[in-house]
């Protein structure tokens, strides 16, 4: 052959392989509900760095915090219909596209991280995963641990149910918080997450639960005052990845995507050891007034175990299902 008829072919096929490896290199999205700082963005920011230091560079993950996307509910429809990559949002969020996932936002079942470690690791787990990429088309690769949801508001401390009447309490869009707050005897006002700092701010409501880390992240100390120390709920936060999106990637992209997950989750949990403590104080300083609820919590214990776990067994998968899940608690 002669060399002018070699050499454009030899360009050629090095541009094609070029432009294949550059096509296939791939800026995935991630939603996030929450806004910097807090326990989801430490476990996104770490799951992206790993996600790209496994694929040798090559993918990154690009993190859109603070609703950018939409709210929790919209990014979970999103990934479900495959036109989002990631969603990472809070557990009770998931739960209405995914109703077996609820034991993890029954009150009073996860005690602490230990719990919440042992509930999101093992079986009880896997199951879950199966469970929602059947309810919900989305896969759980990871979890954030984010702590307990302590009850904020305006307005006085709060320490029985008797105080907490006449308070208006946001709530997410979960059935089960809502019977929840109904069981102390409050009429809570559920309402997107997205929309929250703004009602607290506009005093469309009084007060609303989540984390510390979250309230810190959220600047909800901007808009609220005092904190009870509730322990109803220990907040958890999926990541997922539209199982539509990973069944369409190669194995070993899937490969990098699951350790991923796995390896930020156990970073999530050192996260929470390492910083809640000195979030606390911080919110302190900035004036906020921390107060533990009356008499260990009995009376907020009993009203919500026993008006809401009883109607719930169904949707969690029967009261059998609950019993093993409280068996593997040692409870
Ligand atoms: C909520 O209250 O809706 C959630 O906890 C929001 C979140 O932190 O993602």
């Amino acid at each position: 052959f002669h060399k002018a008829r070699i050499l454009p072919a030899v360009f050629a096929i090095v541009a094609l392989l070029f432009a294949g490896s550059a096509a296939s290199a791939k800026t995935f999205k991630m939603a996030i509900g929450d806004a910097q700082g807090g326990t989801q963005w430490a476990l996104a920011e770490k799951f992206s760095e790993l996600f790209t230091e496994k694929t040798g560079g090559k993918h990154k993950v690009s993190l859109f915090p603070n609703g950018q996307l939409g709210s929790e509910q919209d990014t979970i429809n999103d990934a479900a219909m495959g036109t989002l990559d990631f969603s990472l949002l809070a557990v009770n969020n998931i739960t209405p596209f995914s109703p077996t996932v609820g034991v993890l936002t029954l009150p009073y079942v996860i005690l602490g991280l230990d719990d919440a470690v042992t509930l999101t690791h093992g079986e009880v787990g896997k199951e879950l995963v199966e469970n929602t990429i059947r309810d919900a088309g989305v896969r759980i690769i990871g979890w954030a641990y984010s702590g307990f949801r302590v009850l904020t508001n305006s307005k006085k401390p709060v320490a029985t149910l008797d105080d907490l009447k006449g308070l208006i309490i946001r709530v997410p869009k979960n059935e089960i918080m809502i019977a929840t707050y109904q069981a102390w005897g409050c009429n809570p006002t559920p309402m997107a997450w997205s929309e929250t700092f703004t009602a607290l701010q506009q005093k469309v409501v009084d007060g609303q639960d989540n984390p510390f880390i979250t309230v810190s992240a959220m600047k909800f100390y901007e808009v609220q005052k005092y904190i009870t120390t509730i322990r109803y709920i220990f907040s958890l936060e999926p990541l997922v990845i539209s199982e539509a999106v990973f069944q369409d990637l190669k194995p070993e992209l899937q490969k990098a995507v699951l350790d991923a997950g796995q390896e930020a989750t156990l970073y999530s949990e050192q996260y929470l050891k390492d910083s809640e403590a000195a979030i606390i104080k911080d919110l302190e300083a900035k004036g906020m007034e921390i107060s533990a609820p009356a008499d260990d919590e009995k009376e907020w214990i009993e009203a919500a175990t026993s008006a809401v776990w009883p109607k719930y067994y169904d949707s969690i998968g029967g009261k059998d299902k609950f019993d093993s899940i409280m068996k593997v608690l040692g409870r």
